[in-house]
This record gives structure tokens, sequence and C-alpha cells, in this order.
């Protein structure tokens, strides 16, 4: 693969230096306590491999939204525990105060995580201060935080022109299976974009439809199609004033060459709530006024599944229907099951990102069985829309 980038195999002899590392540790927490550890695992690889190799690796990563402000429920100090078990070796935890010293006191294969780094105001700025104060902490700079990469901060953007910057091995994995996804993927390639409103992915709907040869549109933003097409999708959520969008967008699909998916039956109720009294399958044209759509039906799953048959290549970002009520979920769980089948056989390269795709993939316990699974949010997003990541982009050799 044609990269653009170095990787830890470019770093040459690092036992005794101070390499900085930008992980995300941004993880959710519930009572104290970290509810999902995905990013603190996925942030292990790189850094036992330095440690290993006897750097001084120093964690620079966000926490929350604190704009600027020392907030104590904010504080890293919170995650040093809980990465610590994740890594199963010692980690220190250092205050932005003093942390010159706390560093020149590590030994070779220590592993320390600096303060939030969103505590300080210059770090969202991209301010020159803060990035020439982080950029003296360290010789060598890693980022390995591909789902912070969509910002433009002084530890993922500003740095990487200070230091020798290299990709950690998340952000090489990331970055590989996105272009292979996407970038040159093998066709026919599909795309799976759901979730709730059209206005929210309207930029990924447009970059996609010239680059994938279908598209399918699930969740919410479906209705928004359907009722384009002048279908009456009664009480469905539905962005009537984005008809007209949508009719752009089947135009450019048609004009590239993209096919664009939507269910021809659905799963109706009148009321929105767990297996309810009213809950009906029924083709897209008899929709009551008082029904609304919650998913995609039976037959328009089985369709998808003949089409993700003959693809190569899906990036999946968004539900087909509202997977956390049942029996909601039975698009997405049918479509996360055939992908991982097809994908076990070798016939699929199967590409997902989004904190909702994630957890309906694994809800189906199938999350292990895609190609590669990102831990992304709004940079996935970003990256769908055909933007370019400035974290990434400050990587460029
Ligand atoms: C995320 O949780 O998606 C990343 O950590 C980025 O966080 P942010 O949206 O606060 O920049």
């Amino acid at each position: 693969m044609n990269r653009n980038f170095r990787t830890l195999d470019d770093m040459g002899n690092i036992a005794g230096q101070v390499v900085l590392v930008r992980e995300d540790l941004n993880v959710p927490m519930a009572d104290g306590a970290v509810s999902d550890d995905t990013r603190l695992r996925a942030a292990v690889p790189t850094v036992a491999e330095l440690a290993d190799k006897g750097a001084r690796v120093v964690l620079l990563a966000h926490f929350g939204r604190p704009k600027g402000e020392r907030t104590p429920d904010l504080s890293l100090a919170l995650v040093t525990r809980p990465f610590e078990q994740v890594l199963g070796r010692p980690v220190r935890f250092v205050d932005d105060q003093g942390a010159s010293e706390a560093i020149a006191l590590l030994k070779d294969g220590d592993v320390a995580i600096l303060e939030n780094t969103r505590f300080d105001a210059g770090e969202e700025k991209n301010a020159s201060e803060t990035i020439d104060r982080l950029a003296a902490l360290g010789d060598l700079y890693v980022n390995d935080a591909f789902s912070a990469a969509h910002r433009a901060h002084a530890s993922t953007e500003g740095i990487a022109k200070k230091l020798p910057a290299f990709a950690g091995r998340q952000m090489e994995a990331e970055l590989d299976a996105l272009e292979k996804a996407l970038g040159t993927p093998e066709h026919p390639v599909a795309a799976v974009v759901g979730g709730a409103k059209v206005s929210s992915k309207l930029d990924v709907l447009k970059h996609l439809v010239g680059r994938v040869d279908h598209l399918i549109i699930g969740g919410g933003m479906a209705n928004t199609f359907l009722a384009a097409r002048g279908v009456n999708v009664g009480k469905s959520l539905c962005e009537h004033d984005l008809t007209g969008t949508a009719e752009e967008i089947f135009d450019a699909a048609d004009r590239a060459g993209c096919t664009i998916h939507l269910p021809y039956d659905v799963v109706v109720s009148k009321e929105f709530a767990a297996n309810p009294p009213s809950l009906r399958s029924c083709n897209v044209h008899e929709v009551a006024a008082d029904e609304m759509i919650l998913d995609i039906g039976p037959a328009a799953t089985e369709a998808l599944a003949d089409v993700l048959k003959n693809c190569r290549t899906l990036v999946w970002n968004g539900p087909l229907g509202a997977f956390e009520t049942p029996p909601f979920d039975a698009a997405t769980m049918a479509l996360a099951r055939t992908t991982a089948a097809l994908t076990r056989d070798g016939s699929l390269v199967s590409v997902a990102g989004g904190g909702d795709t994630v957890a309906a993939l694994n809800q189906a316990g199938v999350a292990d069985a895609m190609t590669f699974v990102s831990t992304a949010g709004g940079a996935f997003l970003e990256w769908m829309e055909g933007k370019e990541l400035p974290g990434v982009k400050a990587l460029a050799r």
C-alpha cells in the first residue's frame, strides 16, 4: 500500500527518548467508572511497543470538553488506573504543573499520562505557545488518535509540525482500512448510511454517490428519500423541507451510476415502544396517516443481503431502524449477520464506524467478524464526507 505517513517502523532506535503519543482516551464514564474501554484497548499496541523499545512514553489526550477550564470531573487522573489495568503495566499520572520535572524522572520503558490537553485554552485554538510547551516535553511525536484527527488542535496537528511525527499502530490500522474501503477499494462497493436525519449526513451522501456503486439508505433518513419519491410516510420522522435535496442526491447518483436502495416494505407502528400492539409490516405505499416507519421490512432486508453478496467492499455508518427498541432492530441485526458471514467467507471487505453502528454490531455479536471497526465517531463521518483530516494531513511525509 502506498502510504504517505511514517509509522513506528520508521522511528529507528528510540531507547531513552521521550515519545509524546497522542491517544484518544475520551472514554464514556458511568458512576465514576469507564463504561466502554474500547479506546483504552486500542491504545495498548502502540504504547506497549514503544515502551518495550525503551522509549519513555508520555501520553497526550483530551477528556470531554472542558473548554480551557481545569474541571476535576474531566481530569485524566480518572482514566489512569483503568488504562493501567488494560495495559498491564504501571502508568504514572503527570499534572501539567511541573510536567517537565516529572518527565525528566521517567526511566526507559516507563509510561505516563499528561493531564487533559483541553485544560489549556490554547489546545483547541492550536495556539503556538501551547504547541511549543507540549513539543518541549518530548523528542518525538506519535499520533495514534484517528478519532480526534478531525480536530486541528495543538496536540493533534500543531505539534506534528514541531517534532518528527509518526502514525501509531491504531492510526495506521484506521488509515489502511479506510483506504481499502473508499480510497482504492475493490468494486462493487456498497455503503450503508443510516441514522435519524438526512441533514446530519448530507455531505456524506453527496460524497458517496460519486464513489460507491450501491448506496443503501436506512433509518429515519430513508423516510425523507421516500417522501421525495411521493410516498406518504404517515407520522414517521421525516425532514419534509429536505425532499428537494433528496431529489438532487437521486440525480447525482444517476449521473454517477450509483444505485440508491430504499426499502419497498417497512415495519410500522402507531406508537414508538417495544413490541407495540399496532406493529405490522407493509408495502411502503400502505403506511397509514397515523403510523410511523421504524425499520425496513423483511423483503427489503433480504434484497439488501443479495446486494451485499454481489459486492466486494462495504462501508457502514448508521443503523437501518430504531435498533435500540425491539423488534425494530431486526433489519440491522440481519444485515450485520450477513455482513459478518460474507466477511468470514472472504468475499467482502467490511469497514464500519460510528457509535450507533458499533453498538449495533456488538448487539448482533459480530463486531469481531468485520474486517475493521473504527473507534472514531466524528472523524469517521468527516472521512466519509471526503474531507482531509488535519491530524492525518499533518503526518504527511
Ligand atoms: C470523540 O469522542 O469522537 C473524539 O474523542 C473527539 O472528541 P470531540 O468531539 O470532543 O473533539
